[in-house]
């Protein structure tokens, strides 16, 4: 076969739904602060809200992990913070660029959970559309540092939106307190999800940590679970609270992770 062709040709992953494809972008749409990536589907399975796929592009050397945001029809999009050199490399991409895509990775939000509410901080919003398209709407609480960011809200709309000085978490509680059986599904910065996990153990948390590979093999995204370091892009990115150490800027120092990627 031409090895154009042979590049098209996904490539599965024994055990797994992931697959390795290139791919074409097909837009990239500013979001706020955020890009929003749309990129052509191939043949790759979306998987569940909350899985995660690796994205390079020139001139990157290794992938960088992101949430699916959204599934549309023949199309994946994903929304990126542009922080360093990988993001601002994928949020600069332009129609017909191309792209490798592997995934989906990692296990999801529970789609069953008892009375879901959705909780997102920031850039933690990535995942949550996709998620509120499949719990047909559940109720969803956002928290944004400033109005530019929270410009991303409207990916949500049925979402409530709070701004810092308020914390997402002010709201949740108010719903736990009138709805104590509901279970959180959050996504968004450390302090954020430590503090949904202090108010809530029984919800689930979409970690992050570096990730050079996404399926096992460098250990480079340990994080503490269980007590143990174990590798979140096997055991996550989604934790249930109660088994997951978040580390809290606001209290506590960071511990360290074991074999960080270049
Ligand atoms: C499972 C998973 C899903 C993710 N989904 C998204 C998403 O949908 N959208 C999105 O914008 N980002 C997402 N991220 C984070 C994103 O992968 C990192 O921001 C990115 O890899 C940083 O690469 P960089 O080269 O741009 O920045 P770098 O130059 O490597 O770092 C820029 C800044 O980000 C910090 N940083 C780097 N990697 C991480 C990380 N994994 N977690 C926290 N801080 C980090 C660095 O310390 C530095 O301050 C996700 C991460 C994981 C693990
Ligand atoms: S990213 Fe390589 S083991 Fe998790």
């Amino acid at each position: 076969m031409h090895r154009h062709d042979d590049r098209r040709r996904p490539t599965r992953l024994r055990g797994m739904n992931a697959q390795l494809a290139h791919l074409r972008v097909r837009g990239n749409e500013a979001i706020g602060p955020y890009s929003l990536l749309h990129v052509e589907r191939g043949q790759l399975d979306p998987g569940v809200p909350g899985q995660f796929f690796m994205l390079r592009t020139e001139p990157l050397l290794l992938p960088r992990p992101m949430s699916l945001c959204m599934a549309r029809a023949g199309e994946l999009g994903f929304l990126i913070d542009p922080t360093g050199k990988g993001t601002e490399a994928l949020a600069r991409l332009d129609p017909g660029d191309r792209i490798t895509v592997f995934g989906p990775l990692g296990h999801g939000f529970p789609l069953d959970a008892t009375d879901p509410v959705i909780v997102g901080g920031g850039i933690g919003i990535a995942p949550l559309p996709y998620l509120s398209e499949s719990l047909r709407g559940a109720p969803a609480l956002l928290g944004f540092r400033s109005d530019a960011h929270a410009v991303a809200g409207a990916l949500l709309p049925n979402a409530e939106i709070v701004i810092d000085p308020v914390r997402v978490t002010e709201p949740l509680a108010e719903h736990l307190v009138s709805r104590p059986e509901a279970t959180p599904l959050a996504c968004g910065p450390e302090p954020m999800l430590a503090a949904v996990g202090r108010l809530a153990s029984h919800a689930w948390l979409a970690h992050e940590a570096p990730m050079a590979c996404g399926y096992g093999a460098c250990f480079g995204c340990a994080v503490r679970i269980d007590g143990e370091l174990k590798r979140l892009c096997v055991e996550g990115p989604t934790v249930l609270a109660g088994r997951l150490y978040v580390p809290d800027h606001d209290s506590s120092p960071l511990p360290s992770a074991v074999g960080v990627p270049a």
